[in-house]
């Protein structure tokens, strides 16, 4: 099994505490049914939260808590799940969850709704919900350094109208799943997904953007993106460093041509793509834009820049 991940990373192992039908519970015993709707179907939505220590400061800043913990909810009405809280509880117990866990590290945190109910039958209609939230220490999910070699998939990503990118669905992350595993198969480090009529979507678990003329174009929210916290974060940051944006459709051959180009979101980060399809962006190296926005990016969420204070949850008492 481990062979085939030769050179990439496995992914972070889930530990400690977790929270899980109303209580916190040691991970082993934060388990389901086989039976469960969700495991069979696909009946859930989730969210992935980014947590940074800071070590001079002796502290953990989660970054965007509440925009995750309203997405959730977003995506919990779209698919008729009632998780019973409002977002400043669920923010709550995620800060209290990582308390109890005692990170003094980089942390994700991962918050799940889903159809609890041992029931075989399609659909959304009386069937119990459920919400667990569990974490798992975190450093890079991808490369951030060496620039991605990237691939066009040729899996389509899913439509609005057939499972809705905007929520963030547990079933489906097959589509991504499918697209970013035959990319690495074929020795690619991460997929880009067209929407069905061929216009650039997004990446496996991230966003993207374009650096071209001194511009970042990023696929508008209507290209079936899932419209990412950290796509939001960096138009801000684009802001205030004085760079234009647009959001607006972007053509295939665009990814061939653009001068730089980087991945975002919240595992990912901000992570620079040296080539696509083989054809090399500008000279290969870290482009002089993503290298301005990759680091204020990461001083803002480590809480070194007291201006995107105000994008942080810190979890210890001063
Ligand atoms: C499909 C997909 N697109 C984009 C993103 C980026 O979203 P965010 O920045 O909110 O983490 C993610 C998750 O990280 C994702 O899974």
């Amino acid at each position: 099994m481990l062979h085939a991940m030769a050179g990439r990373h496995p992914g972070f192992a889930a530990q400690g505490i977790a929270y899980h039908r109303g209580a916190f519970v040691p991970m082993e015993e934060a388990t389901i049914s086989i039976a469960t709707h969700a495991f069979n179907y696909g009946t859930g939505c989730f969210e992935g939260i980014r947590g940074y220590w800071n070590a001079e400061r002796e502290q953990l800043y989660l970054v965007k808590l509440r925009q995750h913990f309203r997405r959730l909810l977003n995506s919990a009405k779209l698919f008729r799940i009632d998780i019973r809280k409002p977002a400043e509880d669920l923010c709550e117990i995620a800060v209290e969850l990582i308390r109890r866990n005692g990170y003094r590290e980089d942390v994700y945190v991962r918050p799940l709704a889903y159809k609890a109910s041992p029931i075989i039958k399609v659909g959304l209609l009386n069937l119990e919900d459920a919400y667990c939230c569990f974490t798992a220490p975190m450093g890079a999910y991808l490369d951030i350094t060496n620039g991605l070699k990237v691939t066009v998939s040729g899996w389509r990503r899913n439509d609005d109208n057939s499972i809705p990118a905007r929520a963030k669905a547990t079933g489906g992350y097959i589509n991504a799943a499918l697209a970013v595993a035959d990319a690495q198969a074929a020795g690619f480090d991460e997929a880009i997904l067209l929407t069905h009529d061929g216009h650039v979507s997004e990446g496996s678990a991230a966003n993207l953007f374009l650096v071209i003329d001194g511009r970042l174009i990023t696929p508008a929210a209507a290209d079936d993106i899932l419209v990412g916290i950290t796509r939001a974060a960096i138009i801000d940051v684009a802001g205030r460093l004085g760079i234009p944006v647009e959001e607006r459709r972007v053509d295939r051959s665009e990814l061939y041509v653009a001068d730089e180009m980087f991945l975002c979101g919240t595992g990912v980060q901000v992570a620079p793509v040296a080539s696509v399809d083989g054809r090399v962006l500008g000279d290969g190296k870290l482009g002089d834009v993503t290298r301005q926005i990759q680091d204020t990016y990461l001083a803002a969420v480590h809480g070194e820049m007291p201006e995107y204070l105000d994008w942080l949850t810190p979890v210890y008492e001063p």
